[in-house]
């Protein structure tokens, strides 16, 4: 008699195809990387923090800003370009590194605060570190000068986010910057837990290299499918064999 197991021998890489959703196996064309995805090509967006923006450029302290490197100005952001770094495919860890420097002038060159280097480092599901290098003098007359320090926290929400992994493309619209505690004494003024302008990020990655948000359902549902095809297939094995062996005798 036909076994449900023989069967299963027998539809074997069927079974295995049907079952890898929920074992948790992709196919191979699935995933280009499994460790991380390099950047290709990186943009962002930051306007630092607008009522600061405004005081440098009010008659109280009749400043400006100056921008070197990779960062540039388009009111009222500041644009960063030729991001770089690597992600692991489901974006919960990884950087993106910028070079280049914004330094805010005002009182006569007594306020000269340089923001440099900013990188973002990628720290679990939609949530992230923004580092800076911090040079300049604080209101509170404090020197600073200070490499990487973990200035803000950076959250965002699935809505904020396009992902298309076959191109390699991830945005990021609006992510919600909060000054840490380590960023106000680099800075001075404001306290921990100020909220920063929004952030936005444009990254390209090597093509199908990111995983795929939204496919568990569909994989889901293929795998019982799947299922569904090896028991129907099994179901007609058994009746087949039982068929062959004709009626029973008394
Ligand atoms: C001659 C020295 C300075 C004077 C007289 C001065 C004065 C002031 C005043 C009057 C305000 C309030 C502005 C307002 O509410 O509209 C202010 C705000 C501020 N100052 Fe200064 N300041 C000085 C130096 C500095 C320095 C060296 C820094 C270092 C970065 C600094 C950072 C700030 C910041 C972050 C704010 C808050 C801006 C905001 O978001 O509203 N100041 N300062």
């Amino acid at each position: 008699m036909a076994s449900v197991a023989g069967s299963l021998r027998c539809f074997g890489p069927v079974a295995l195809l049907a079952l890898s959703p929920l074992l948790g196996v992709a196919p191979a064309s699935a995933a280009v990387s499994e460790d991380s995805c390099e950047i290709v090509e990186a943009g962002a967006t930051w306007g630092f923090k607008e009522s600061f923006r405004a005081y440098i450029s009010s008659s109280i302290a009749q400043g400006e800003w100056v921008v070197s490197g990779d960062v540039g100005y388009d009111t009222p952001d500041f644009v960063l370009t030729s991001g770089s770094g690597s992600l692991a495919p489901d974006l919960t860890s990884g950087d993106l590194s910028f070079s280049g420097a914004i330094e805010f002038l005002g009182h006569g060159g007594i306020l000269d605060t340089t923001l440099g280097n900013p990188s973002l480092t990628m720290t679990g599901t939609r949530e992230a570190l923004l580092t800076i290098d911090v040079t300049g003098d604080t209101m509170e007359e404090l020197s600073v000068d200070l490499e990487r320090v973990r200035f803000a926290t950076v959250g965002w929400s699935e809505s904020d986010v396009t992902l298309d992994s076959e191109s390699g493309l991830w945005e990021v619209r609006g992510a919600v910057v909060t000054l840490t505690r380590e960023g106000a004494e680099a800075f001075g003024t404001y306290p921990p837990g100020e909220t920063l302008d929004p952030l936005s990020w444009n990254i390209t990655t090597t093509p199908g290299c990111l995983e795929q948000r939204g496919l568990a359902w569909g994989w889901i549902l293929g795998g019982v499918a799947g299922l569904g095809v090896i028991l129907a297939a099994g179901m007609w094995a058994i009746a087949r064999g039982n068929k062959s062996r004709g009626p029973e005798r008394p």
